[in-house]
């Protein structure tokens, strides 16, 4: 499966839910979560995402491993996401800003 990361807390400029072919994003609050048992590792979502947010879930860096699980848990919650919205006003702002971690909303 592929995995959305931290960066995109606060960013979620959802370039990605658009080009999905299998409708795994699901959207929460600030982050955007790939639902595991749907996405078909085609890679097509990783260029589209302006925060370089999506990894395979064998190159999720070191610290941040525990988003696999974070992926799996949220986007059985969330309601899945299929088109490009607007992105928060601030999104540039606070892509690439480290520690973003503790602002992720439920
Ligand atoms: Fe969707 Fe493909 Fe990205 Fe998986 S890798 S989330 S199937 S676009
Ligand atoms: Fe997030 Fe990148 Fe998608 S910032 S919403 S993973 S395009």
């Amino acid at each position: 499966t592929y995995v959305v990361t931290e960066n995109c807390i606060q960013c979620k400029y959802t370039d990605c839910a658009e080009v999905c072919p299998v409708e795994c994003f699901h959207e929460g609050p600030n982050f955007l979560a790939i639902d595991p048992v749907e996405c078909i590792d085609c890679a097509a979502c990783v260029p589209e995402c302006p925060a370089d947010a999506i990894f395979a879930e064998d190159d999720v860096p070191e610290d941040q491993r525990d988003f696999t699980a974070l992926n799996a848990e949220l986007s059985k919650h969330w309601p899945v996401i299929l088109r490009k919205k607007a992105a928060p006003a601030d999104a540039d702002e606070w892509n690439g800003k480290p520690g973003k971690r503790p602002l992720l909303r439920r």
